[in-house]
């Protein structure tokens, strides 16, 4: 099955955990995949991946929280492979942090990337995707944007945005051809589930509370394939009729309480 042959992709933050899983999927599947991170080491890794799958994969060393930037992500996209059928506004950060001891410039970073980030690759792959007649957009949230969790206001307020700027680009963007949509991952095996240098997964209160006791009713943490899989059905030609949706993957996790 090839359903994105020939088709340029931007995954941001597709060097590590969910964004590589999509990009080596997208690629496997005939996508020329183009990766947006900060890290040149980790890109130029993800960069060796790809070109084993497959696709004619570029790395775009980005900052994402900088305007500038994602400029010149998008016109090195443009110049190298002259249009872009897919985004995947995937890139964050997380850390804890208590709400009283928070300071603007860290609560900024995070918005600036979450948020703000995802906005400026929008906007700009959107006047491409706008002038070639069409593209698609998944931006990969968050249960964190639909639930309150203690010492993660910043993380969880950035996604609950980004899960609005998902709806509202969905309906401001049909009529130029743009399909909008989003993931709601739960708790996924990746880097980011290592906080403060202990992997949450892997500690006595997730295995009690959240497999033993079935708070996740299908009792384990999540594979960012299993993530990468329904960004890429979001994508694809199989999702024509899906607008604005924001898919929970996350085991049955936001279905209990
Ligand atoms: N792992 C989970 O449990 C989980 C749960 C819910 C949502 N998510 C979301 O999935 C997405 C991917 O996260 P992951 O779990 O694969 O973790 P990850 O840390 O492996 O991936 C995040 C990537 O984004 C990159 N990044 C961060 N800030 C950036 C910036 N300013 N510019 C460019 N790149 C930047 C990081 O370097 C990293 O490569 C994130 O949006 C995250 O919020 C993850």
């Amino acid at each position: 099955m090839s359903r994105f042959e020939g088709k340029t992709a931007i995954v941001t933050g597709g060097a590590t955990g969910i964004g590589l899983a999509t990009a080596k999927l997208l690629a496997s599947e005939g996508a020329n995949v183009v990766i947006a991170g900060r890290d040149e080491r980790r890109g130029t890794a993800a960069l060796a991946e790809l070109a084993a799958i497959g696709g004619k994969p570029l790395f775009v060393r980005t900052d994402i929280s900088d305007e500038d930037a994602v400029r010149h992500l998008i016109g090195r996209t443009m110049a190298h492979r002259g249009r872009i059928d897919v985004l995947i506004n995937n890139a964050a950060m997380f850390y804890e942090s208590d709400f009283l001891q928070e300071t603007t410039d860290r609560w900024r970073a995070v918005f600036d990337t979450i948020v703000n980030g995802a906005y400026w690759c929008t906007r700009e792959a959107a006047v491409a995707m706008k002038e070639q007649g069409g593209g698609v957009i998944v931006n990969v949230s968050s249960i964190n944007g639909i639930r309150a969790l203690n010492r993660s206001s910043h993380y969880n307020s950035a996604k609950g945005a980004l899960d609005q700027l998902t709806r509202c680009t969905a309906a401001e963007l049909s009529p130029h051809g743009i399909r909008v949509n989003g993931v709601a991952p739960g708790f996924i095996d990746t880097g980011l589930s290592v906080v403060g240098g202990e992997n949450e997964l892997e500690t006595e209160w997730f295995k009690r509370y959240y497999v033993g006791e079935r708070k996740i009713p299908l009792a384990r943490p999540g594979q960012s394939e299993e993530v990468a899989a329904v960004i890429a059905f979001l994508a694809s030609e199989a999702a024509s009729y899906v607008q604005g949706a924001i898919v929970p993957v996350d085991g049955g996790l936001s279905i209990t309480f």
